[in-house]
């Protein structure tokens, strides 16, 4: 149907298929003079703005629908970007005011318009528009989601935080816990330790030299003095089991030589035990070193843990016991040659949890390095203790 139009702008054919355009489309489309009065406007928009075609005809277009904001205060014409659009020979598109209907009532509106030119001159504008309310809603409705999204976010993540703060308080307060009872546990075993040496001891020595004595007074007599030597047995054997617990609850060794003595007694002993080859390597320069009582028993707990694992789960044939020195921090490294084992990201059984717990009390940090087949190897840092 549109065939053959060419040059026939002012045919009434070519006029019928403009209107026809205009009057099929859904945006409203109108056009005004350079007074702003309205020339033509089709069904669709005098629908939107509540007149009939014929009742806007010749109307002043800004006073009829565009008159005031969206607040209800004026708009003056100067202030209309549609006479300055097309004043100014220039196209505008806007989304941001409203357009008045005929029962005083408005709508959110976007429109596009143009200046209508006849040659070089322009002779008034083409504006194009549409009632937006649906879209704008819907805008402001994804705002609104987006909002309550926010504050949702907001809140739940302050009520992360105070949970992540308690959280991080009450494994303080666990940490200092189990700190003190380590201490109190070692301060127990001392007092026990001395209770037993003081008591038991003395008076395991005195019965031996009383015992001692008597043998001498029956060395002519085979038979009691036969019972009294298997009777002096037996006291050597108490007396043994209790240097053996003494040394249990309080390596003695560690108050008088110091950790160094008592970790090298501790792998002398374990090897003896063990039938494991051990060694045990410490840097003159540390070997001077005391750490002070609650460390060096904390240290020497570990390291007691460390090789009753060994013993227990490694199927080992070596142990190494390396004491070196980095600045003012000491490196522990204790590494065996048996089956290694997965390292639990965060240990959970009382042993490696233990080992831990004593060494981060001390400010150090313990780090276990395995892999199934490959032995354990763990690191105890503790920073700023070499004088
Ligand atoms: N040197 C090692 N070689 C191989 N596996 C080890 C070694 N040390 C620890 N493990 C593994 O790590 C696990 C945890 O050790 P941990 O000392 O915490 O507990 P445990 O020795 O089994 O029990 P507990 O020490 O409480 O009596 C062990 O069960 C063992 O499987
Ligand atoms: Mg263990």
């Amino acid at each position: 149907m549109f065939a053959n139009l060419h040059n026939l702008s002012h045919h009434a054919a070519w006029r019928r298929q403009l209107e026809m355009i205009l009057e099929s489309t859904g945006e409203g489309i109108y056009g005004i003079d350079l007074k702003g009065r309205c020339i033509f406007i089709n069904e669709a928009g005098a629908v939107m703005l509540g007149y009939t075609p014929d009742e806007v005809l010749g109307r002043p277009m800004h006073y009829l629908i565009h008159h005031s904001h969206a607040d209800e205060t004026l708009m003056p014409v100067h202030e209309c970007r549609i006479y300055q659009a097309f004043r100014e020979g220039q196209g505008v598109r806007v989304d941001d005011e409203v357009l008045w209907r005929r029962d005083g009532s408005s709508f959110p509106a976007e429109y596009a318009s143009y200046p209508i030119r006849d040659g070089e001159t322009v002779v008034g504008a083409v504006v194009t528009f549409n009632d937006i309310t649906e879209r704008k809603r819907s805008a402001r409705l994804q705002q609104e989601a987006n909002d309550q999204l926010e504050k949702r976010v907001r809140e739940r993540t302050a009520e992360l935080t105070v949970a992540h703060d308690n959280l991080r308080q009450s494994n303080e307060s666990l940490r200092r816990l189990a700190a003190h009872l380590n201490s109190v546990r070692e301060e127990e075993r001392r007092h026990i330790a001395r209770d037993v040496h003081d008591e038991l001891g003395a008076a395991l020595t005195a019965l031996q030299l009383e015992m001692s004595w008597l043998r001498h007074r029956l060395a002519d007599d085979p038979a009691l003095g036969g019972k009294l030597d298997s009777m002096l047995d037996i006291g050597d054997h108490a007396m043994q089991a209790v240097r053996r617990i003494l040394n249990d609850l309080r390596p003695g060794i560690l108050d008088h030589l110091g950790l160094w003595a008592a970790l090298e007694g501790l792998l002398l002993d374990f090897q003896k035990r063990s039938g494991l080859s051990c060694s045990f390597v410490c840097s003159p320069e540390i070997e001077r070193c005391r750490l002070g009582r609650d460390a060096e028993i904390a240290l020497y707990r570990i390291v007691q843990e460390v090789l009753t694992n060994v013993s227990r789960h490694a199927q080992a044939s070596r142990v190494e016991l390396r004491v070196s020195a980095t600045g003012r921090d000491l490196e522990l490294l204790i590494a065996d040659d048996g089956q290694g084992m997965r390292v639990p990201r965060q240990p959970t059984s009382f042993g490696l949890l233990g080992m831990r717990e004593r060494t981060l009390a001390l400010g150090g940090s313990l780090e276990i390095i395995s892999s199934p087949g490959k032995g354990v190897r763990i690191m105890l840092r503790l920073p700023n203790v070499i004088a």
